[in-house]
């Protein structure tokens, strides 16, 4: 018999399944047109996928498996699919919150078999942004991980009957970034970020925020399914998408990396013409997971690793990087957005 926390982490998975083709209606990122180079000057083998995120965090490949789960017996299966994927695919690959395993040490076998399948990749950890200093310690350890991510989700916890009330995250962000010795990302879960936002945790020494915005996995949706408590049309449009908050975090000095909906090689350069410097992607690979199986989501990331060099070859780009320098178009919502937040 599993806890009500593995219980919880069970309704999110096959929720985030059910709610898939709902939370996935748009296609935000349809509104990025990029500028075609019809003289790339370059062939695909110039193409250098790894990315440089810190000096002590670097990406084989720009995109990654994001935060997802761990603390059930379901989610131990799934890691360790993930996990074997990540090492066969040189991809970087972040756990789902610790803090079930910092509250029932028996679940911790759920996150570790990461780290067995996986023992030489890039893993990253992940914690609330209220984690103590000492439980921000212990879940790097139980990893081994490379980096920690902090995650903001006050949205989510609002619409949870059980979740807290109470979010008061700068200063002990500030603490944790400064005490900890590996990278530390803050992200969003899906509602995306403002300029002031983002500012506002560079200020407090966050080097690496992860805007996370609206379009693909939406917790509002998810808890809405779990509890029925609060109306979901108050909230299933709530937050910026993730190219809004692409946007809204151009010219910020911390590295910045995109989440929310990707679901495509092209969204991954989408996002990194907006300014993204690396990719986390989890609704997708988690349906296409669920749905179709391993061997699906094996020949998903070797289609997406063939097509990535190519379409970065097309705008004339050696490297992620140079995505930041092309020219791209922006359409409806979007443009109105960009124009009225004055972002363009
Ligand atoms: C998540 N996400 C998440 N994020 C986080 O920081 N800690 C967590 O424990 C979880 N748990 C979790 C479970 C499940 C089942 C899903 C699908 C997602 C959020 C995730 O990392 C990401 O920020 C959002 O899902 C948006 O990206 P996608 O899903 O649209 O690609």
């Amino acid at each position: 018999m599993e806890s009500q926390q593995a219980h919880r982490k069970n309704e999110h998975l096959s929720l985030a399944t059910a709610t898939y083709q709902r939370a996935h209606q748009h296609h935000y990122f349809d509104q990025v047109r990029l500028i075609h180079d019809a003289l790339p000057e370059m062939a695909v083998k110039d193409v250098d996928h790894h990315v440089q995120l810190a000096d002590n965090l670097r990406l084989e490949w720009p995109f990654y498996l994001e935060a997802m789960t761990g603390g059930s017996n379901q989610a131990a299966k799934i890691n360790r699919i993930l996990a074997r994927l990540a090492r066969k695919h040189h991809l970087a690959m972040a756990t789902g919150s610790l803090s079930v395993a910092l509250k029932e040490p028996a679940t911790q076998a759920s996150f570790t078999v990461v780290r067995e399948e996986n023992p030489d990749g890039i893993v990253i950890a992940n914690l609330g942004a209220d984690a103590s200093l000492a439980n921000a310690k212990a879940a790097i350890k139980i990893l081994g991980a490379n980096a920690l991510e902090l995650h903001l989700n006050a949205a989510q916890e609002l619409v949870m009957p059980e979740g807290d009330r109470d979010f008061h995250w700068l200063d002990n962000i500030a603490k944790l970034v400064d005490q900890l010795d590996v990278p530390v990302i803050v992200k969003e879960v899906g509602f995306g970020m403002s300029k002031a936002t983002i500012d506002r945790l560079h200020n407090a020494g966050a080097q690496l925020i992860n805007v996370s915005g609206r379009g693909g996995t939406n917790f509002a949706m998810i808890e809405d399914r779990r509890n029925h408590e609060l109306d979901l049309d108050d909230l299933a449009n709530w937050g910026q998408t993730t190219p809004e908050a692409l946007l809204e975090a151009r010219g910020s000095k911390a590295a910045i990396i995109a989440s929310g909906g990707i679901i495509c090689p092209l969204d991954v350069i989408k996002a990194g013409a907006l300014g993204a410097q690396a990719v986390g992607v989890a609704g997708y690979f988690l349906n296409v997971l669920i749905h179709d199986g391993a061997a699906a989501l094996d020949e998903v990331l070797m289609e997406w690793q063939a097509e990535f060099p190519r379409l970065l070859t097309l705008l004339g780009c050696r490297n992620f990087g140079d995505l930041s320098k092309i020219s791209f178009v922006l359409q409806g919502n979007l443009y109105s957005y960009a124009q009225q937040r004055h972002l363009i």
